[in-house]
Order: structure tokens, then C-alpha cells, then sequence
């Protein structure tokens, strides 16, 4: 969630918030001290008697002596702020039990036991959103890592599979609606109450269990798989919401075909729901039978709803349904492990939306996501391998490193293998470990020995952290090229010594005459440095290297401005001709930003890619989706990751003055291409899309060289709009924009759609990550809105999680969006911890950026860690980062 996804008053009533408060120095959980555990749990019912306020779970546990474990005496049943109301042990209340912190650990005598527990929780204080909760007046749960041990006491690991049968109760007029994991096996009624029992056939770990009861209603449709077996499919949502639920419904048949086809893989129930939440931490939930999602990831229609929003929605649907091969049916032994289903399930998901639309595009937005989101991550004090070595809070670990990064290394092991033969290791891993909770070694070897590759020196790629740099220098000797090669780990957090990694480059040599190549080639680097000679160059050859990206490392290669020039024009892998573009604006904003350009050089660096892009703007053979990704400049995130210490301001004023001068060097090409694509009409085909994208990119390149210009036309653009693509994408522009069109629209689109939750995000997001010099009091004053709420993650997310990725406001130099993000994490905390610690991460990059504001940052990371009361979550994240 998709990793990666996601209040002005921070007003009282705190009521569940003890639980997740620990006051001191939470324990380290090591990967090395992995034991299984000393019980089976082959059978396990629950019965609940559902109530907002009050609800009553009985379990009843069926434990069996593990012979694979060492013998205990004892069992632990972990808790998370509950009581057991009744303990028994074979039908009998018992005494023989001790509390440990919040756990129970039980004696059991003999070797096959029954364990029955009561507890009662109230889902409507819990503003965590971790185990049961309420949202809407409906009720739903979320497990994973650990938030069945918020319902009731369980052995909350991964590697404890269990056959669950559920009994749930309550009024029907308040929950008409009554989902489990599984079948619905039998239902009655009892006066005002009526009743459902679920079960599921699968074995699964507690982080997979769900049970979801409210008022809702069904899109339904059905799916026919490979076997012939007919698959009734529902998508559940509030009332006014189903006329935006077929994009989901869709998305999820062209999964389910799509996982047959690609993988083999087929679904092995007779129901699969899917349930939207507009309260959710995260993008959405794998649980078995039972996906529930975020409703950001399931609702969409035209008007409501970007292109972003429709791919991002069939992505996260393909994901959470690929995961019941990948992470249900093999799940994980421990939460180390995690990135053995996040990486494979990320890589899963991407090559399905590649298969979906365009491929090359698909590439290049994932590289931007990883460039963005994960670099600085391993480059910053939070570092750590794809499977770390140790936490204190799991929750920390749902990172672009884990689910990114972890979809980029299993992509190596592709690219090495070729697909037919990587789809011999995947079926193989499938069979071997159906069933099983399984680690990442188990993968690896699974695809070495269905592969018959050698992955000895390549699972150095799960240990290390930190992103490989590669230094690249060609020559040309008689009729030779000559490419060296060499590569560094950098030194991360608890890792200081590096070995070198196997790196498959895709490269390419193309003559220059004919500005053709005579075929890519893969070449593995794996040692720290070597030397590779290419025949048959009776001139030097220009380079392409990290085509396709196919290794998620960063290259330094000191390469002429006109080869980059010449492969942003020619070169035929699409990645390679972006990163040409990239490499151009990147090369010339880190030099521009470092104070080291005499007047001519900017001038001539100016100019050059001005010339590349002019090239991009008018090549008639482009598709507009590949043309707007040309298009697009260096964020001022990775441009920062260039440098070791980078000034904010100076970056963005740099970047606005390149944005200014292509804009008005390339206005008559800009504007052509806007005409051109403004007379296509709306639909969801690739062409209409790329004719939306490129238009909102002119606008976006007019309002740095002529404001005036870009706003009237954003104006229109805003005006005439019949979808939320070009709607949002001229509001964008206006609202970074002074004048009273930035103020008409703005209102506009709050009256427009007031009431709908997630467009209501988009316009507190447009101000948040506006270039409005304002921003910063915008922020403020939209914090006292009465639609602002700290309860709701994707409304804190959409004003302050904008605000803090919108460098502009974030490192304003008088150190105040500092201040904001600070007091934002205090005030959460204690509301929904995970949310809190997902928001200290932007502070933790503070050695990276020049001293001034560097103090100040560190200011508010040592202020939030002498708060009385922390949260493991933020208090691991600020230890982290101060550390
Ligand atoms: N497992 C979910 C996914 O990636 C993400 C998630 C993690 C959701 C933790 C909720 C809580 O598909
Ligand atoms: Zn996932």
C-alpha cells in the first residue's frame, strides 16, 4: 500500500489510549530469536455479541502439544488493553494463569487441551483502529500485525494457523449486514436480534481473521475460474456509494483472471468479499474471504475520481486479491518476514497494472514511487535490510524498504532467471510451501532450485541495507568499448562494513551515426569493480545502462551532455530515454543548486534541455501517457538525495527557474500540445488519459513562466471540466496561484462536492501541497475547518502528510511547518499511534539538509521524545531518528 497509504482540533476524550501508551524504553524483538511456538491451536471458535459501545467475544481454543517445538508448561495468550471476564481450561473456570504485562500465560497439564475466554471491548472508543472498531456506525475489524490480541487473548503470531468457525449477534436493524472470513454456514433470528456463523476452511494466522457487520449493500457479480468453479463476488459500501463501485468490480474479475494466467493461481473459496471503510490506517486488507479497504482504493467514478485514482484503485484491489496466494494460503513464519509476501505481492501488483495499461509507463511511475519514498528511506537514520534484523514496534516496518524495495529485489531475481523460468521457481515455491508460514529463505530457494540459478552471493540482497551506487566510465580502444563498472554499499545504521551484490544491468552501446544499437545485454555486476569489453566499435559507442531499471540502484556515470541529449531523443527502451531527461535536469539543478555554473554554463545547460524537451513536446511517434512522464521535472526529493547536505530553498528556486524558462522557451510547442489534446474527448481509454496529463503538465509549466496566462486558462480548463482529471488538475494550479480565480474555484469545488469524504481530502491536499507562498497559514487555518478531524486518517493524511512531502511549506526557513508536523505528532499519538509514527519520518531526514534548518528539526524530534506518554510506535520512529 501500496505502500504505502492513509484533524484542527485536537480535542480530549482519549479513551482507549492507554493501551497503546508505554511509558519506557519498549524491548527490541530480534529475528534471530525466532523459537515456534510450544502449541498447536488446530481449532478455534468465536462467538460475538455485537454492540457499538459493548461487545462480548467468547473463544474457545482447541491447543494441542507442538512436537515440533520444545515442551512448555505454560502457553501465552497475548492481550492488548483487555480483560478476560472468564477463564476456563476443559470446561472449568481456572486460577491457573498469570498475567504478564498484558498477556495471560496459562498452565496446562497435559499434552491436548480446551482453553475458553471471555472478554468485552468497546469499539467505539477505540480511535486506534487496530482491532475491533467502529467507523460510520458500522463495525469492522483490523488485524494485522497485532490487533486480535485488542479482541480477544490469542496466540497473535503469524505461525499459528487455525481452523476458525465464528457465530456473530446483534440488533438488526443496526447491523442488517453480518461478514466473516469464509462461508456463511447457517443464519437465524432471535426477536430484534439475528445471528450469523462463518466458517472458514483454511487454516490462517489471527492477522488474517475479519468480521465486518453494518448497514451495506452489494455490487454482485460472479467470476468463473480456470476450473469451471462459479465465484459469487461482492463489493460492500454505505448506501450512496454503489453507483462508485464498478471500476472495483471490474478491476477485481481482471484480477482474478489475471492471477490464473500469469501465476496459475486460482481462488480457492466460493465468496470473496470486499468491504469499503472510510476510517482505515492503511490502503486496504488481504483478510482471507473478507478484503476490507479504504474506501480511497474501491470508490470511483469520473466525476469524483482522477486517472490516478482509477489506476490506483485497480492496483490495490489486484494486490490485496493476489496476496490470498501470496501471504494467505503462504503466509509469514514471523513478522521479518514480512517482505516475503509485501515484495512478491508489490511485484505481483505491478506487473498485473503493467499488463493492464501501458508497461513502460507503469515503470516509470514505480521508479519514481521507489526514488521518492524509498531512497531517502535508505539513505536516512531509518534504514534497514528489506527483512531487518530487529524492531520494536512492527507496525514501523510497513515501509517503502519492505514493500518496494522488496518488489524491486524479487524483480532481479526475474530479470536474471527470464520470465518463463522465474515462473518454474514461483510454482515451485507455491507448491512447496502451500500451507505453511514461511520466511524469505524459503522463497529464495525456491526460486533457485525451480530456476537452477545460483542466489548464494544474491541474498545479500535481504541482509543489506542502503542503496548501491554504481559508477560507470566507458572508453573505446581499436575497435573495442571499454565499460568499467564499479560499486558501493553505503554504511547504514547498525551497518557499517558493506559486501558487494550481484547487479544485473541491462545495457545497451548505440553507434552514433545511426543511432542504432545491435542488442541489449544483461551484465551481472557482482564484484567491486570489473571491466566488461563489447567488439565491433570503430567509434565510441553512447551508453544505456539500467534499462528497464532493472537493478534499484543509483548510477554515476559522468557522461557528455549531448549523450544525454541523444538518448532523451532516440533511445527505444522508454525508461532509459526518461532517465536520459532526468539525468539532464538532475545534472544541471544539483551543479545550478551547488553554486559551482559560471553564467554560460547554466545558459548552455539551459538551453540543451530545452532542446531535449522541445524534441519530446513534438515527436509525433510518443504516445501523450509516455510524453506527460518525459515531461515531468525531478522532484525536489531526489534531486535533494543527490547531494549529502541540501538547502531546501535554494533547490526549489532553482527548480521553478528551470520550470520558468522552459515554459517560456517552449510556450509555442506547450500550447500546441495543449490545443491538440484539449479536443479529445473524455473517456478511460490511454489516449484520453495521456491528452489530460499532458494538459495539466502545460498548465503546470505556464504557471512558473506566465501566471497570468496559466491562470485564465486553468480557469477554463476548471470551467469546462467534465471529470475530476482536469478539475482537480486546473484547481492544482490555480490554488498555488494568487488571484481571485485561486479563492472562486476553491469555493467552488468545496461546495461542489461538500459531503463526499474523499474529494473533500483532494481540496484539503491541492492547498496543503500548494506553491502558494501562503501555504503555511493555509495549513493553520485549515486545521480549524470544521471538516478537520484528527479521528479520521485519511483526512489527516490529506491536509498534513501533503503538507509535509510539499518541501515548500515544510522547510519554511523560519522553521514553523516544522513546528506544525511536531505538534501534529503529539496531538495524534495518542489518538491512532500509527498514524502519529508515520509522520517522523520527514523530520528524520534532518541530517541531510543544511544546518539552520537541520537544528531546528532536530528541535521538535527532541521535544516529541520528552513527551510524558509515547507510544512504542513514535517513540521506536524518534529514538530512530535522533540516534
Ligand atoms: N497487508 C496490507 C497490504 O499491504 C497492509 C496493511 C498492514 C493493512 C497493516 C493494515 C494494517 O495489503
Ligand atoms: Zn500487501
Amino acid at each position: 500500500m501500496d505502500i504505502a497509504r492513509t484533524p484542527s482540533n485536537p480535542d480530549g476524550n482519549i479513551e482507549m489510549a492507554d493501551a497503546a501508551m508505554q511509558p519506557h524504553d519498549p524491548p527490541e524483538i530480534r529475528r534471530e530469536d525466532y523459537r515456534p511456538f510450544p502449541w498447536l491451536v488446530p481449532d478455534t471458535r468465536l462467538d460475538f455479541e455485537l454492540g457499538l459501545d459493548s461487545t462480548r467475544v467468547r473463544s474457545r481454543l482447541t491447543v494441542v502439544r507442538n512436537a515440533k517445538a520444545d515442551k512448555s508448561p505454560t502457553i501465552r495468550l497475548n492481550g492488548d488493553g483487555i480483560t478476560a471476564t472468564r477463564v476456563k481450561v476443559d470446561g472449568e473456570p481456572t486460577s491457573a494463569f498469570t498475567m504478564d504485562g498484558d498477556d495471560i500465560v496459562l498452565t496446562l497439564p497435559g499434552d491436548a487441551h480446551e482453553i475458553a475466554i471471555e472478554t468485552e471491548i468497546d469499539p467505539a472508543s477505540n480511535s486506534q483502529l487496530m482491532g475491533l472498531y467502529a467507523s460510520n456506525g458500522m463495525l469492522c475489524t483490523q488485524c494485522e500485525s497485532e490487533g486480535f490480541r485488542r479482541i480477544t487473548f490469542f496466540p497473535d503470531r503469524p505461525d499459528v494457523l487455525s481452523t476458525y468457525t465464528v457465530r456473530m449477534s446483534g440488533p438488526k436493524a443496526q447491523f442488517p449486514i453480518l461478514l466473516c472470513n469464509g462461508n456463511r454456514v447457517a443464519t437465524g433470528e432471535e426477536g430484534a436480534d439475528h445471528w450469523a456463523e462463518w466458517h472458514d476452511p483454511w487454516p490462517k494466522p489471527s492477522y488474517l481473521f475479519a468480521l465486518v457487520a453494518g448497514d451495506l449493500v452489494a455490487n454482485t457479480d460472479s467470476f468463473t475460474t480456470m476450473n469451471g468453479r462459479k465465484v459469487e463476488l461482492n463489493v460492500w459500501v454505505r448506501e450512496g456509494d454503489l453507483e462508485r463501485t464498478q471500476h472495483a468490480m471490474d478491476s477485481l474479475k481482471r484480477s482474478m483472471k489475471w492471477d490464473e494466467e500469469a501465476f496459475g493461481r486460482e481462488y480457492d473459496l466460493d465468496l470473496f468479499n470486499i468491504v469499503a471503510v472510510s476510517d482505515f490506517n492503511m490502503g486496504a486488507m488481504e483478510n482471507k474471504g473478507l478484503n476490507v479497504f479504504n474506501t480511497k482504493y474501491v470508490l470511483a467514478d469520473p466525476d469524483t475520481a482522477t486517472d490516478g485514482d482509477f489506476d490506483a484503485v485497480e492496483g490495490v484491489i489486484g494486490h490485496e486479491y493476489f496476496h490470498n496466494w501470496s501471504g494467505n494460503r503462504i503466509t509469514c513464519r514471523d513478522w521479518f518476514q514480512l517482505s516475503l509476501k509485501e515484495g512478491f505481492t508489490v511485484l505481483r501488483d505491478q506487473l498485473f497494472s503493467q499488463d493492464m495499461g501501458s508497461a513502460p509507463v507503469k515503470r516509470i511511475e514505480d521508479v519514481r514511487i521507489l526514488r521518492s519514498a524509498q531512497f531517502p528511506e535508505d539513505s536516512g537514520p531509518l534504514a534497514h535490510p528489506i527483512r531487518p534484523d530487529s524492531y520494536r514496534e512492527i507496525s514501523n516496518f510497513y515501509t517503502a524498504t519492505v514493500y518496494n524495495k522488496g518488489a524491486e529485489v524479487i524483480r532481479m531475481m526475474r530479470t536474471m532467471a527470464g520470465e518463463e523460468r522465474f515462473r518454474q521457481g514461483t510454482d515451485l515455491y507455491f507448491d512447496r510451501h502451500d500451507g505453511e508460514a514461511a520466511t524469505c529463505e524459503d522463497f529464495v530457494k525456491s526460486i533457485e532450485d525451480g530456476v537452477g540459478l545460483d542466489l548464494t552471493q544474491f541474498r545479500l540482497w535481504y541482509s543489506q541495507a542502503g542503496t548501491p551506487k554504481v559508477t560507470v566510465d566507458l572508453s573505446h580502444e581499436g575497435d573495442e568499448a571499454v565499460l568499467k563498472l564499479g560499486q558501493t554499499v553505503p554504511e547504514t545504521p547498525g551497518q557499517p562494513l558493506k559486501q558487494p551484490m550481484p547487479i544485473p544491468l541491462k545495457v545497451a552501446l548505440f553507434d552514433r551515426a545511426s543511432g542504432k544499437h545491435s542488442g541489449e545485454q544483461l551484465v551481472v555486476l557482482d564484484k567491486a569493480s570489473a571491466e566488461y569489453r563489447f567488439q565491433g566499435f570503430a567509434e565510441k559507442p553512447v551508453l544505456s545502462i539500467n534499462r528497464g531499471f532493472s537493478a534499484p540502484v543509483t548510477v554515476e556515470r559522468s557522461i557528455p551532455r549531448e549523450e544525454l541529449v541523444f538518448l532523451a531523443a532516440r533511445d527505444d527502451d522508454p525508461f532509459a530515454r526518461y532517465e536520459a531527461m532526468q539525468d539532464l535536469m538532475v545534472g544541471h539543478l544539483v551543479a545550478a543548486v551547488g553554486g559551482t555554473l559560471s553564467d554560460d554554463e547554466r545558459r548552455g545547460g539551459r538551453e540543451d534541455i530545452a532542446e531535449a524537451m522541445r524534441a519530446i513536446l513534438t515527436d509525433a511517434k510518443l504516445d501523450d501517457l509516455m510524453r506527460g512522464e518525459l515531461m515531468i521535472m525531478p522532484s525536489q526529493t531526489y534531486i535533494a538525495e543527490q547531494m549529502d547536505v541540501s538547502d531546501p530553498g535554494r533547490i526549489h528556486t532553482e527548480r521553478e527557474a528551470l520550470k520558468a524558462e522552459l515554459g517560456s522557451r517552449l510556450s509555442a510547442e506547450m500550447h500546441a500540445l495543449y490545443d491538440r489534446a484539449e479536443k479529445i474527448p473524455f473517456s478511460l481509454e490511454a489516449e484520453a488519459k495521456g491528452a489530460r496529463k499532458v494538459k495539466t503538465l502545460v498548465l503546470t509549466y505556464a504557471a512558473a513562466s506566465d501566471p497570468a496566462k496559466a491562470a485564465e486558462l486553468a480557469a477554463s480548463q476548471y470551467e469546462r471540466a467534465d471529470n475530476m482529471t482536469d478539475r482537480q488538475g486546473a484547481l492544482m494550479v490555480l490554488t498555488g496561484l494568487e488571484g481571485v480565480e485561486r479563492t472562486n474555484k476553491l469555493l467552488d469545488f468545496y461546495n461542489r462536492y461538500r459531503g463526499n469524504a474523499l474529494v473533500v481530502d483532494k481540496w484539503f491536499a491541492l492547498q496543503a501541497s500548494s506553491l502558494h507562498p501562503g501555504v503555511v497559514e493555509h495549513v493553520k487555518a485549515l486545521a480549524e475547518h470544521p471538516d478537520f478531524t484528527l479521528r479520521n486518517p485519511n483526512r489527516v493524511r490529506s491536509l498534513y502528510m501533503a503538507f509535509a512531502a510539499n518541501p515548500h511549506g515544510f522547510h519554511a526557513p523560519d522553521g514553523e511547518g516544522y513546528r506544525m508536523i511536531g505538534d501534529l505528532i503529539l496531538a495524534l499519538d495518542p489518538i491512532n499511534a500509527q498514524t502519529a509514527a508515520r509522520f517522523v519520518p520527514p523530520l528524520g531526514r534532518w541530517r541531510r539538509i543544511e544546518p539552520g534548518r537541520a537544528a531546528m528539526m532536530r528541535e521538535q524530534l527532541e521535544r516529541i521524545a520528552e513527551a510524558p506518554k509515547l507510544s512504542r510506535d513514535t517513540f521506536e520512529q524518534v529514538t530512530r531518528s535522533l540516534g
